[in-house]
């Protein structure tokens, strides 16, 4: 296991320091307590040598080469997987803990998966020294369920995504925005076809238009019909519940929202629940935000969730037919507690570590 190095404040790498998550993780370490000494940011050498505003200074992006890591600490990776494939495994050889929010790890059982909520202790045990963020539409609900789980015993999930735009990063952001303003004004939506025609090969990294319209696909195609996005919900959910049999069914899909995930959630757990007691847990639970009055028209949505850190549940129903479950609608910002958010969290873990 990588240890730190017995210094007074470690040093911190910022990888893919220009991107989408990287822009929100500079405003978070701009916002929370201090624990860094130095904080190094790197991207593309397509960036090298911009100027970022953090901590309320500006600092200077260094192209990713391997000295970059010398002397660093903890280096928090927002880079394509590929790019955190390769050099992830060589932060790490140059005695960086790293922290890496792309899928490329997520998965191996020698890199622990953890949600600071969850399950913390996993943080501690990282034989490759690398610690794997989950993926921002498990990260949109997992804390809440977590919480639930602790209580009542999760046996079986359903869930299906909402997931916003900016989850495909600035390209998915650029994207919504050119399709609005080509959509903008014009008759649509009466015929088919007449989206698709007005956005024309605009797609960005989308299958189909999202502006005006709900995509029911996020990611890359798996066996049997089902999406990356999909299998990685179901997987990394068991991973960090310690749940490697849970049944998990789930539907993602693409809609027209800039920033913030939403789900809905079909629970089922060991023995009855009642939704005073699941409403008590959620409304105590570090990290979570009930909001649930539904005859004042309370209830979470994207546009009032954008910009915050925790997890927000309303519509809190025991099923119709089951009194063991639970349905739930979840908020949660893709790129705060979904992405920037947790990996700080786990940074901050492993630089309060005994040295
Ligand atoms: N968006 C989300 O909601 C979300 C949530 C959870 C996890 N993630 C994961 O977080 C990672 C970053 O996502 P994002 O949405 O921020 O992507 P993004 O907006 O496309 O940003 C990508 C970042 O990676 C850098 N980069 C790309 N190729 C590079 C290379 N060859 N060498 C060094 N740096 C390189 C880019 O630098 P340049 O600017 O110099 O090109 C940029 O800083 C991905 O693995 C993604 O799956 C995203």
């Amino acid at each position: 296991m990588t240890v730190l190095r017995a210094t007074a404040r470690p040093t911190l790498a910022v990888v893919g320091a220009t991107g989408a998550v990287g822009t929100v993780m500079l405003q978070i370490l701009s916002q929370r307590a201090d624990v860094w000494g130095e904080i190094r940011l790197i991207a593309s050498p397509r960036s090298a040598g911009r100027k970022l505003a953090v901590r309320g200074e500006l600092v200077e992006v260094a192209a990713l080469t391997e000295e970059a890591f010398d002397g660093v600490d903890v280096a928090m990776f927002d880079v394509p997987d590929e790019v955190a494939e390769r050099w992830a495994p060589i932060a790490a050889a140059r005695g960086a803990v790293v922290v890496d929010n792309s899928g490329a790890f997520r998965m191996d059982p020698e890199v622990p998966l953890v949600v600071p909520e969850v399950n913390p202790h996993a943080v501690r045990a990282r034989p490759r020294g690398i610690v794997s963020n989950p993926n921002c539409t498990t990260l949109s609900m997992i804390v809440a369920l977590g919480a639930l789980h602790a209580e009542f015993g999760l046996r079986e999930l359903v869930v299906s995504s909402y997931q916003a735009v900016s989850g495909a990063g600035r390209a998915g952001v650029e994207a919504l925005r050119q399709q609005l303003s080509l959509v903008a004004g014009t008759e649509l939506g009466t015929s088919p076809g007449d989206v698709r025609r007005a956005v024309g090969d605009l797609r960005g990294p989308f299958p189909e238009p999202v502006a005006l319209n709900v995509v029911p696909w996020a990611g890359s195609l798996r066996e049997d019909g089902w999406s990356s996005e999909e299998m990685k919900v179901r997987d990394e959910s068991r991973k960090i519940l310690g749940l490697p049999k849970l049944p998990v069914a789930v539907t993602c899909v693409r809609v027209p929202v800039v920033t913030v995930h939403s789900l809905t959630v079909h629970a089922r757990f060991q023995d009855e629940v009642t939704v005073d007691r699941a409403r008590e847990i959620l409304a105590t639970a570090p990290g979570v935000v009930l909001c649930d009055n539904p005859a004042a028209g309370e209830f979470p949505t994207p546009a009032d969730v954008v910009g915050t850190d925790p997890t927000w549940v309303g519509r809190v129903r025991r099923a119709l037919d089951d009194p063991t479950a639970l349905e739930l609608f979840v908020c949660g910002d893709n790129l705060r507690k979904g992405a920037a958010l947790n990996t700080v969290q786990i940074a901050e873990l492993v630089a309060a570590e005994p040295s």
